[in-house]
């Protein structure tokens, strides 16, 4: 797709109807019927070295997300989105709760050579794909795609796909979304969408297992 706004093709974009199907993953594994389902089932296919993206997902989209399942591990802040981890898989992935204010929203970044899933909790999020800016000439960052996610989707991105920023466009809902990364990176980069330009940054924790963390005698 050509240099294009990401308003221009919001309006293009195909808004997806919810979805959890409760089909079989080809590991053989029942449907996740709770989030305790989930983890376990994601311990079990990560026990393998090689990642199913199909498998994964499929496994995902298995389990209806519930509230009063994720809800104590859930963290608002006024200003940001937060992160919280929940499950950190014998090193194998991260599993993050992420709590998204009106209005809030991620900067462009990369994924440190990693698998990013993206399940919808609550609410809606919008993901905007851009493409590897110029390393040679600033230019504003071209846009390749821009989906609305509801509750229960599982969306799917790695480096070779490209860069994404994540935003909760409501100004009256919040949205939580469900983050596994395999392998767990706590470094990325982050993009300036006018000018291609990059640094680099550390993914930082809100929580971990329900407990605040503080960096440097600072409570986040
Ligand atoms: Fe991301």
């Amino acid at each position: 797709m050509t240099s294009t706004s990401a308003e221009a093709v919001l309006t293009a974009a195909p808004r997806l109807e919810p979805a959890c199907k409760s089909t079989r993953s080809r590991k053989t594994l029942e449907p996740a019927r709770t989030l305790d389902d989930l983890i376990n089932g994601l311990h079990v296919i990560f026990a393998d070295d090689v990642v199913d993206v199909e498998e994964v997902t499929h496994f995902m989209e298995s389990y209806c997300a519930k509230k009063n399942e994720w809800e104590t591990l859930a963290t608002f802040d006024t200003h940001r989105y937060t992160r919280n981890l929940i499950d950190s898989g014998n090193g194998k992935f991260n599993l993050i709760l992420l709590c998204w204010g009106e209005g809030h929203g991620s900067s462009i970044h990369d994924h440190s050579d990693s698998h990013c899933f993206m399940k919808m909790m609550d609410g809606s999020l919008t993901e905007t794909k851009y493409s590897w800016p110029s390393e040679k000439k600033k230019r504003p960052m071209n846009v390749t795609d821009v989906t609305a996610y509801e509750k229960d989707h599982v969306a799917y991105i790695n480096d070779s796909i490209g860069l994404h920023r994540v935003e909760n466009r409501s100004h009256t809902n919040k949205a939580v979304s469900l983050h596994l990364y395999s392998p767990p990176f706590n470094m990325c980069q982050s993009f300036d969408e006018r000018s291609g330009h990059k640094v680099k940054c550390n993914v930082t924790f809100h929580t971990k297992y329900g407990e605040k963390v503080c960096y440097k005698n600072k409570c986040k």
